[in-house]
């Protein structure tokens, strides 16, 4: 994709649902006794590979334009799968999915692209085997994975990383397990499973950053709207608050407090963005947004991000960093370890290409530096087939001098499909 630098961005968009609500929209309904209706499904690539996989186990889903109807098979309904299952690049479809495998009686296989195969597993496989499941892993952790389940038994855990899809995975394993599952985190990470179980009809109790499931519970099938995706949203609002005399009205983005953390850091820069409409719908924070060009230049001292809120804005990161170089005292990001073990390693990604774009920076193993007002110049971009690193650098392209190109910018369907169309309906 070609990407030249553009005037300003004016209009009005919806955007597709937000993913990681999608994914558990599907795991959950699947569980649910009877049929669940949800509007808004993501149309992501992600979100598809967790649906082939339940179609794999037996679930039955229909598909319309907008809406998903999905005969939810209760939590002994699955059936063993003919073949491996395929998550893809998901993470979280294999990580979230594992926890419901650990809960069958019968062995199944999960497997990815090559990507995902070079991702961490041992994270779930740790607590899933003491909760009583056998799992194999590939190399000492890798998928593929074998795992044969049942007979659960409930655990009291200490994630020893703030990770939402492995707490996702053992409260799903949770469901399936006697007794009372306890989980504690390091720092709260986003939510959303919590809520929705909760929406379902699920025994959960969350007290500070200690989680407790009930193995005993049923969940009962519902009607869900699923809000657009804020980590999308963040690069319309990045190109919107960049480019002069800029104006865009986003319907319906979740902003729910564990991942609108982006925004509350750009509103600190100085980024002009109103909350119109804002209401809770099942337990979900939503809101329009009003975005509106402005200078992020409120002081000079340069902005650290650091620690707990690393985690609330971890798939922000890549647009932060293309945003950094627009301050006027710079970002320094520390603590974002996890960026490595991405769908690519996002902090060579990010510090690579900014530097074919004549970007200073300065690499951290947990981060990097990036001074403030720096000029861009359009480069050829290695996206690593990262969908958030083709988006983040498409934006840049959208501020440089001379043309950018993105190199496999197919990715971007990962998360993003229309992502080029949307934006360019709205650039000027
Ligand atoms: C996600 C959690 C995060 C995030 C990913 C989606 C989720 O990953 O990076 O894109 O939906 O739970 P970790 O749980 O590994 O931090």
């Amino acid at each position: 994709m070609i990407i030249s630098r553009a005037k300003s961005i004016r209009g009005e968009l919806s955007l597709p649902g937000d993913k990681s609500i999608s994914h558990r929209a599907a795991l959950i309904a699947s569980l649910a006794d009877g049929r669940s209706e949800i509007e808004g499904f993501a149309s992501s690539k992600d979100c598809h590979s967790t649906l082939n996989c339940l179609r794999e186990l037996g679930v039955s889903i229909k598909e319309t334009k907008n809406k998903l109807t999905i005969n939810g098979v209760n939590k002994k309904g699955f059936s063993k799968p003919n073949k491996a299952l395929d998550a893809g690049n998901s993470g979280s479809t294999m990580r979230m999915l594992s926890g419901i495998l650990a809960g069958q009686p019968f062995t199944t296989e999960v497997t990815g692209d090559d990507s995902l195969c070079h991702r961490p597993m041992k994270r779930i496989v740790t607590p899933l085997r003491q909760m009583g499941a056998n799992i194999q892993t590939t190399n000492n952790d890798f998928a593929p994975l074998l795992i044969s389940g049942g007979n659960l038994h409930a655990i009291k855990y200490d994630m020893p990383i703030a990770s939402a899809q492995v707490k996702s995975c053992i409260l799903f394993a949770g469901l399936f397990a006697e007794g009372s599952t306890i989980i504690s985190e390091p720092t709260q990470t986003r939510n959303h499973t919590e809520l929705m179980l909760n929406e379902f009809g699920t025994n959960i109790t969350v007290k500070s950053n200690i989680i407790t499931t009930d193995g005993q519970s049923t969940l009962h099938p519902c009607s869900y709207t699923v809000p657009g995706d804020i980590s999308s949203a963040a690069f319309l609002i990045a190109a919107t608050t960049l480019l002069p005399n800029s104006e865009l009205f986003l319907h319906s983005i979740g902003i729910n407090p564990t991942r609108r953390a982006i925004i509350d850091v750009l509103l600190q820069l100085g980024a002009n963005i109103e909350f119109i409409n804002s209401h809770i719908q099942h337990g979900e924070p939503i809101s329009d947004l009003l975005i509106r060009s402005s200078e992020l230049a409120s002081n000079d001292n340069t902005c650290t991000l650091q620690g707990n809120i690393i985690a609330n804005l971890i798939d922000e990161v890549p647009i932060l960093a293309i945003l950094a170089t627009q301050t006027k005292g710079g970002l320094i990001i520390r603590d974002a370890n996890e960026l490595r073990i991405k769908e690519s390693d996002r902090i060579r990604a990010i510090v690579d290409n900014l530097r074919a774009m004549n970007v200073e920076v300065e690499e951290y193993p947990d981060g990097f530096a990036i001074n403030g007002q720096q000029k861009l110049i359009g480069a050829k971009i290695d996206s690593m087939n990262d969908h958030r690193i083709a988006m983040a650098f498409t934006i840049a392209g959208l501020i440089a001098m001379s043309e950018t190109e993105i190199i496999n910018s197919d990715c971007v369907d990962i998360s993003f499909p229309g992502f080029f169309n949307k934006l360019s309906s709205v650039t000027i």
